[in-house]
């Protein structure tokens, strides 16, 4: 009986100390980049409120997360970026401050990593909140760098791209375009040649659409007016998706900055130029 006794204190303390013993293992959890569409809950998809529901963790932005107060009640919610992300442009900083900057940032990031990789041993599911669709233009991919595929899942969100092709009423593809280009100011601009692209794509009918274009909305018609003509369509659709506060403004290469004087905002805008905005939506045969 004593014998009977002891046995089983040691196996109490085998159990205690060596994890997993005697234990069913935990299963991993899962790190969800979630979509949550262009403006608010109502473009948010159910699979994406879902998901905030059946986190542990939820890392987002304070302003994303605002219209979201409803579905993060209780919830543990974390601010990564003011840590991680450089605050200050890079690219205004001379190549060996930038450098230095850009190593001590991604080191922060990776211990950042580490912490997560514990998290989601330990059972916990991670969702990190993005806005419109996670697979364009989001920097929440640099902050996921480390992270196995495996133990990764995207849930695809509403681009931007979609809502303001919905405001105006036009679809990317009509007008006979061949492609659309979803593209942003830094990337048309090529760092040797910066009209490489405007200049190419001036021998095709296509669709341009233009991300974070605002702060760059001269320099983009006056490249583009210099290998297009005057009358090429543009748009731009401000906050795009938002009841109160969309915005489409319409024009050509022509006029269009004149007609955007009047608004300031330089962030939440989408600029579309193309013969898709007034031209035939799908021909029937074609
Ligand atoms: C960093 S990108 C993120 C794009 C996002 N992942 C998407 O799929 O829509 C931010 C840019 O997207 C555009 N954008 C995002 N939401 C928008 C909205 N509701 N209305 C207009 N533009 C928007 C703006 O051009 C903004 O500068």
């Amino acid at each position: 009986m004593r014998l009977l006794v002891k046995l089983s204190a040691v196996l109490f303390w085998i159990m205690l100390v060596l994890p997993g013993v005697g234990t069913a293992a935990t299963t991993p959890g899962k790190f969800y980049l979630v979509g949550l569409g262009p403006a608010g809950p109502e473009h948010a998809t159910l699979k994406a409120l879902e998901t905030i529901k059946k986190a542990d963790l939820i890392l987002c932005h304070p302003e994303l997360a605002e219209p979201f107060q409803a579905y993060l009640q209780g919830k543990k919610v974390m601010d990564p970026w003011p840590d991680l992300w450089p605050e200050q442009g890079l690219r205004q900083l001379p190549p060996a401050a930038r450098q230095a900057l850009v190593a001590e940032k991604n080191r922060q990031r990776d211990a950042f990593i580490k912490q997560m990789q514990a998290r989601l041993q330990r059972g916990e599911n991670i969702a990190l909140l993005t806005g419109g669709d996670p697979t364009v233009y989001s920097r929440c991919f640099w902050l996921m760098e480390g992270l196995d595929d495996n133990s990764v899942e995207i849930i695809p969100g509403l681009g931007a791209v979609t809502a303001a092709m919905a405001a105006l009423k036009r679809p990317s593809t009509g007008g006979q375009a061949r492609f659309v280009l979803l593209t942003a100011a830094n990337s048309f601009f090529g760092p040797n040649d910066p009209e490489d692209l405007a200049r190419d794509l001036a021998r095709y009918n296509s669709t341009l659409v233009f991300y974070m274009g605002l702060r760059h909305l001269d320099r983009l018609i006056t490249t583009l007016q210099k290998y297009h003509p005057g009358d090429l369509p543009v748009a731009v659709v401000y906050y795009a998706g938002y009841p109160e506060k969309e915005k489409v403004i319409r024009g050509t290469l022509n006029d269009i900055q004149t007609k955007v004087k009047a608004y300031q905002e330089q962030w939440w805008g989408m600029i579309i130029v193309g013969r898709c905005l007034t031209g035939s939506g799908f021909t029937l045969g074609e």
